[in-house]
């Protein structure tokens, strides 16, 4: 298999002061294109940082992190946003719609970043609402769907532009556990369809969902 996400004795600390907190400590694995793997540990293990490197929004203390083949280290901010908005697409807990816009607005909204143009924008869009099963919701406003509604909203903002790897944090955190299980089952189709598919979580049935698990404790793999 090709290899996608690839970390070596990856280490990421934090200064805070006088003191350094050291979130990830030498860790390494690697992500084959089209698997599906659950990266889990406790509250403070260094999910959230790990999920960062990998999503191309931070470069490690020292390490490795080549995503799709490319060292993010030797890449300027300019060169990452690209490789970023070509590669990845994410779904935090919070979903972080824009509330002034319609489901579709949201959705459109990256591609214009990516350079899509307008009606191909839309077309995309409308495509990836309906896949979610919110073609009938494409014009309301985030307050007017449901929590399960605004996370498939927020999955249709992340697959619209058919990126290789979705990158999920805590992606079902913040829904009850039926509306929980459904957003899961939409990621294993994500999956099904060719994308590689990475859902960082504490929560052991959100990671038996995932065919490959990951486990972090302390900051290091465990
Ligand atoms: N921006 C930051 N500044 C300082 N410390 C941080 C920062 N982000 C995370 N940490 C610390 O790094 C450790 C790992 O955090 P995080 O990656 O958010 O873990 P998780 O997502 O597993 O809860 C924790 O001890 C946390 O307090
Ligand atoms: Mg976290």
């Amino acid at each position: 298999m090709k290899e996608i996400v690839y970390l070596k004795d990856v280490r990421r600390e934090y200064r805070m002061g006088q003191n350094t907190v050291t979130a990830l400590d030498g860790v390494s694995f690697t992500i084959d294109e089209g698997e599906f793997v659950s990266i889990m540990g406790p509250s403070g293990s260094g999910k959230t940082t790990c999920m960062n490197l990998i999503g191309c929004l931070d470069r490690p203390t020292s390490g490795l992190v080549r995503i799709g083949g490319q060292d993010i280290s030797r890449l300027n901010d300019k060169a990452l946003a690209a490789l970023r908005s070509r590669t990845l697409g994410f779904v935090f807990q919070q979903y972080h719609l824009i509330p002034s816009m319609t489901a579709l607005e949201n959705v459109m909204l990256p591609l214009r970043y990516q350079g899509v143009e307008k009606s191909l924008r839309r077309e995309l869009a409308v495509e990836a609402l309906t896949r979610l099963s919110l073609g009938d919701r494409l014009h309301h406003m985030p307050h007017e769907l449901s929590g399960g509604q605004n996370q498939r909203a927020a999955i249709a903002r992340a697959v619209a532009s058919k990126p290789r790897i979705i990158l999920a944090d805590e992606p079902t955190g913040a829904l009850d556990s039926q509306t929980g299980k459904t957003v899961l089952s939409i990621f294993s189709e994500i999956n099904a369809s060719g994308a590689t598919v990475i859902i960082v979580t504490h929560d052991p049935l959100v990671g038996a969902q995932a065919h490959r698990l990951i486990k972090i404790l302390d900051g290091r793999l465990a």
